[in-house]
């Protein structure tokens, strides 16, 4: 299931973080990459020890913490600190890859963290560079995937996806990884297919017997399904 959010970031702080990605100094990607994807990968990162990271990260974590439609999607238990990464010149391309499953957990405790989704923020004006799609395979195709700056993209880490090179201009995002409560991704798009009617259904005829008694269902599958 691939969701779309527009306008995660206010314009505010989509002002925010692109001064503060214009001071840093950017590196290599491949660091974070696992052995296959690092061959695929050729673009720039932030690296850990970047000044204007913590900033960065608050930023973009306080935007996720209040979309409900992200609670939703992606019913998340752990996000793992966003990284922001860097597309232009030589460095332009992220060949087709998968993300690792297992991610070591920043809290220094030596645990993992599962990788459900992927999700990518763009940054960038989609009128500021030629090229640079977010490309992504799954059961129903191949989806293409280039959204205006402050907008984001959920997807499966299961899937099978690259960046196409960018051959104008610079693409700046914000990629991350996250494990959900519900690690099935057809639960998890059910249970989000369901709440996303029973929102409609609350706008259309309010709070009546049945909606009550089908919210009521939605939450009894998630207690069902959740892992906490
Ligand atoms: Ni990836």
């Amino acid at each position: 299931m691939l969701v779309t959010i527009n306008d995660l970031l206010t314009p505010d702080e989509l002002a925010a973080a692109r001064q503060l990605l214009a001071k840093a100094t950017w590196v290599s990607g491949a660091a974070t990459a696992g052995a296959q994807a690092a061959q695929a990968k050729n673009n720039q990162q932030l690296p850990e020890d970047a000044a204007e990271l913590p900033a960065l990260r608050q930023l973009v974590l306080q935007a996720l913490n209040r979309s409900p439609v992200f609670f939703a999607a992606a019913l998340p238990l752990k996000v793992l600190p966003p990284f922001f990464n860097r597309y232009s010149g030589q460095s332009n391309a992220y060949g087709f890859h998968t993300d690792s499953a297992m991610r070591l957990a920043p809290d220094g405790s030596g645990g993992y963290v599962r990788a459900d989704i992927s999700a990518t923020l763009f940054l960038s004006d989609p009128d500021d560079y030629d090229g640079g799609e977010l490309t992504i395979e799954d059961t129903f195709g191949t989806h293409s995937v280039k959204l205006p700056a402050g907008s984001l993209v959920l997807y499966p880490s299961s899937s099978i996806h690259a960046v196409t090179p960018v051959t104008r201009g610079q693409r700046q995002a914000c990629f991350m990884f996250l494990q959900s409560m519900v690690a099935d991704p057809g639960k998890r798009r059910l249970l989000y297919d369901m709440d996303m009617a029973l929102l409609q259904l609350r706008q259309d005829i309010g709070e009546a017997d049945a909606v009550i008694r089908l919210t009521g269902t939605y939450h009894n599958l998630l207690r069902r399904w959740a892992q906490t």
